[in-house]
C-alpha cells in the first residue's frame, strides 16, 4: 500500500468510503475490507454508520494503530461547543477514544471558520483526532483555512475522478501541503462502461475501475472508493503493480468535461 504523506499525516492511498452503507452490512463490509488489506476507512457523522464502522474495525481483528479512520463533522454541529459535544458522540458510536483524521463535511458560511477551526484544533489538542482537515473548500476557502487553522490541516476531501478537472484545487492542497483525497473516484460507478478506461484496461490487464483509481493514485492523490461487493473490494485495491503511461494519464485526464460535477447541492460553496 502507498501512502500520501501531508503535514506529518501518512494517508493509506486507497481507504473504503462508507456512505450509504449501513447496518449489519456495513460492519461486515469493514471488516472484509481490513481483512482484504485496506488500512483507511471514511466514515462521517451524517452517514449514520459510526457505530456499524467501529464494529467492524474490531471484528476485523486489525490493530487499531495500522487503521487510519477518518470522519466527519456535519455542519450543524460548527460552533465551538457542538463540535467538541458531536466528536465526543461520534467516538462514543466507534467506541474508540480518538480517530485518526478528523473533517468539517462542508463549509457553512453561517458560523465563522475562525471559530470552527479553532474548536476543530481544539478537539486536537484534546487528542480526540491525530490530525485534521476540510472537505469540499474552494481555494478561496483553502486559503482562508489555512490561515486560520491554528493546528495544521492535512487534508481537503473533495469530488475527483476522470470527468471532473480538479488542477486549481489539487494546485492549492500542493502549494499548502495538503493531501487532496478523492470522494466519489469512480463516479459513482460510472467508469463502468467508459471506453477510454476500458481500452487501457485491456492493455493492462485491469478495469475501468482499476484504471481510474490508479490515475488518481499516480498523481499522489488518496481514493476512497465504497462498494458493498466482496469481490469489488479486491478489485478496488489491486492496482498497486502496474503504472499507467504518461500518454495514458493524459488519456483519461482529457475525459473531463464541465458537467462533470456529481454532487452538488444547495449549500456548496462556488466552486473553482
Ligand atoms: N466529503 C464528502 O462530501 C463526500 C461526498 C461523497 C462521498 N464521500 C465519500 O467518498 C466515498 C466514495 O464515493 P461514492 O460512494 O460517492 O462513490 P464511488 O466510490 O465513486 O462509487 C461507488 C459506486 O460504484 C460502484 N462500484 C464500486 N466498485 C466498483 C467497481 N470496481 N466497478 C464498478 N462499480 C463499482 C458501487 O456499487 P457496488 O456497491 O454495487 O459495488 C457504488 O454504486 C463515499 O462512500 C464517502 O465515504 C464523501
Amino acid at each position: 500500500m502507498l501512502f500520501v504523506q501531508a503535514n506529518g499525516a501518512r494517508i493509506p492511498a486507497i481507504g473504503l468510503g462508507t456512505w450509504e452503507l449501513s447496518g449489519r452490512p456495513a460492519a461486515r463490509v469493514v471488516e472484509q475490507a481490513l481483512r482484504l488489506g485496506y488500512r483507511h476507512i471514511d466514515t462521517a457523522q451524517i452517514y449514520n454508520n459510526e457505530r456499524e464502522v467501529g464494529d467492524g474495525l474490531r471484528a476485523s481483528g486489525v490493530r487499531r494503530d495500522d487503521i487510519f479512520l477518518t470522519t466527519k463533522v456535519w455542519t450543524s454541529h460548527f460552533t465551538p461547543y457542538d463540535l467538541e459535544r458531536s466528536v465526543k458522540e461520534s467516538l462514543v458510536r466507534l467506541r474508540l477514544p480518538s480517530v485518526d483524521l478528523l473533517l468539517l463535511h462542508w463549509p457553512n458560511p453561517h458560523v465563522p471558520l475562525a471559530e470552527t477551526l479553532g474548536a476543530l484544533s481544539h478537539a486536537k489538542r484534546m487528542g480526540l483526532t491525530r490530525h485534521i482537515g476540510v472537505s469540499n473548500f474552494t481555494v478561496a476557502l483553502i486559503e482562508q483555512a489555512v490561515e486560520l487553522s491554528p493546528e495544521p490541516l492535512v487534508c481537503n476531501q473533495v469530488e475527483y475522478h476522470p470527468y471532473l478537472d480538479q488542477t486549481k484545487v489539487r494546485a492549492a492542497c500542493d502549494q499548502h501541503g495538503l493531501a487532496l483525497v478523492a470522494y466519489s473516484p469512480i463516479a459513482r460507478g460510472r467508469i463502468k462502461s467508459d471506453q477510454t478506461l476500458a481500452a487501457i484496461g485491456r492493455a493492462h490487464r485491469k478495469s475501468p475501475a482499476q484504471i481510474c483509481l490508479r490515475w488518481l493514485v499516480q498523481q499522489n492523490v488518496a481514493a476512497i472508493p465504497r462498494t458493498s461487493r466482496v469481490e469489488r473490494l479486491s478489485e478496488n485495491i489491486d492496482i498497486f503493480d502496474f503504472e499507467l503511461t504518461d500518454a495514458e494519464m493524459a488519456e483519461i485526464a482529457a475525459l473531463a468535461s464541465p458537467k462533470g460535477r456529481l454532487t452538488d447541492f444547495g449549500f456548496a460553496p462556488k466552486w473553482d
